[in-house]
């Protein structure tokens, strides 16, 4: 009667993983009532997301995400999806995200400030704080320092959750009402407090931003109608989610490879001093920061931040020679596909090297053999900007400290909305060299 679900809630990504290695590219597994197709080939991954988008929506565990973020970008669908999605978008292009840069670097070099040779410290939580501080700057203008523990301490609650939530939302058509997790309840009003803070502030303040939040205060539907608090507020909450524990997590799991693999940090601290030579980074030299690029890259293959991407399809489809009737759910999981031997040789090594002459882009392998962050229509807004932070951070990071892993701390994978360590990941920061002060004060 529970079919697969006993295992499936004990170790979602180990019984994906043996599944696909069992049963090949496409896999039909029984959750209690509930289908879900998990679809292992990239040919198949570009039909759900590209050729075929239309025919899909969202899967129902999004509906476990909708609880925190109401009707935001990642949650919505049709219409009403593409005309915020237009609204969003121009906040991510290039020349916006290059004006982020600088804001960037001035909060990763007060974080590295702060930190304390030989001192132990958590850097998954050092990561989220000041990802959280980046976001809050540079799309809202908002100093969210002073709130990071409390959204932090919310978030975890709401995420903590997701598993038991997404669970729930596959298995039943109809939502428990958040007030019956009170916890979870106190948390969404605790962000809610914040969020709703934050734009109250900037309603009542004459003073004009250039930032997403002005942009979405400004913006107008077809007849004229601002958006109101309550869309506001899911845009908001939408952003800070998405925007930073992702980030957070990339950089955490990179630091605890590069942690691992002295050979690699070798070479990293090598074109640091060639291309930096002890200043901070600029957006000038990301072309130059190619290795550390390929660092973020690799990384991102084994531990994709976001592990898994489901869709709901609308009409009965083919995949992989199977049919798959409407109404089912799919399951794409970048964690499984992306150490797939036939894409990846030895693929759970950690190996930079692979990105040198990029084997996605020059066609040697199918382009949804790797897909960090997902593809086509939904494609995740704020690649780019997520890239070029990482990328930035990474170099400080790396340039100032070697990072020693503490020894005997467990390195262990959770499964949440993200994939993130579960007890963290201590280390030890040892000093490398000064950055430069006449740096710093540049800006
Ligand atoms: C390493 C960092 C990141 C990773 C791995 C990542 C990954 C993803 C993935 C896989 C999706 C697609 C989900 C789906 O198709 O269902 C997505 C969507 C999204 N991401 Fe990201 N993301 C990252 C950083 C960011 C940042 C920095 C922002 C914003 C500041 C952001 C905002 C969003 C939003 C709003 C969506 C929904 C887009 C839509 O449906 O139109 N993400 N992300």
């Amino acid at each position: 009667m529970l079919g697969s679900l006993i295992e499936v809630s004990r170790d979602w990504l180990g019984f994906y993983k043996n599944c696909a290695d069992e049963y090949g590219d496409v896999v039909r597994v029984l959750l209690a009532h509930v289908p879900v197709y998990l679809v292992v080939h990239p040919r198949d991954i570009e039909t759900v997301l590209v050729t075929n988008a239309a025919k899909f929506t969202k899967s129902e565990d999004y509906r476990a995400l909708a609880r925190v973020l109401g009707r935001g970008l990642l949650t919505s669908e049709g219409d009403f999806w593409k005309r915020q999605r237009g609204l969003i978008q121009p906040a991510f292009h290039r020349q916006s995200i290059l004006s982020y840069a600088a804001v960037m670097t001035r909060a990763a070099g007060r974080m590295l400030d702060s930190w304390k040779e030989k001192s132990e410290r958590n850097i998954h939580e050092d990561m989220m704080r000041v990802t959280l501080e980046i976001v809050g700057r540079c799309l809202y203008s908002a100093e969210v320092t002073d709130a990071a523990e409390r959204v932090g301490h919310a978030m975890e609650v709401v995420t903590g959750r997701f598993i038991i939530n997404a669970s729930l939302a596959m298995l039943f058509r109809f939502d428990i009402p958040v007030r019956f997790a009170l916890r979870e309840w106190r948390a969404i009003r605790e962000l809610n407090g914040i969020i709703g803070g934050i734009i109250r502030e900037r309603r009542s303040s004459d003073q004009r931003r250039e930032d997403l939040l002005d942009m979405l205060l400004r913006a107008r539907d077809a007849d004229g109608n601002p958006m109101s608090d309550t869309q506001l507020r899911d845009e908001v909450m939408t952003l800070f989610l998405a925007g930073h524990e992702t980030t957070a997590i990339a950089l955490s799991w990179a630091c605890y490879l590069i942690a691992r693999n002295p050979d690699i940090e070798a070479k990293l601290a090598e074109e640091l001093q060639t291309v930096l030579g002890g200043r901070f980074p600029t957006p000038e030299d990301l072309p130059r920061l190619r290795y550390t690029e390929m660092v973020l890259k690799e990384t991102m293959r084994l531990y994709p931040a976001v592990w898994g991407i489901g869709r709901r399809a609308l009409e009965d489809c083919e995949l992989g020679g199977y049919r798959v009737p409407a109404g089912s759910n799919v399951f794409i999981l970048q964690w499984r596909t992306q150490r797939d031997a036939r894409f990846f040789p030895d693929p759970d090594r950690f190996d930079p090297e692979r990105w040198r002459d990029d084997p996605v882009r020059s066609g040697k392998i199918p382009r949804f053999a790797y897909f960090p962050f997902g593809g086509g229509p939904r494609v995740c807004v704020g690649a780019s900007f997520a890239m070029m932070e990482a990328t930035l951070l990474l170099a400080m990071i790396q340039q100032k400290f070697h990072l020693e892993i503490v020894p005997g701390h467990p390195i262990e994978i959770f499964a949440s909305v993200t994939l993130r360590p579960k007890y963290g990941i201590r280390v030890i920061p040892h000093c490398r060299a000064a950055v430069k002060d006449t740096d710093r004060h540049l800006h």
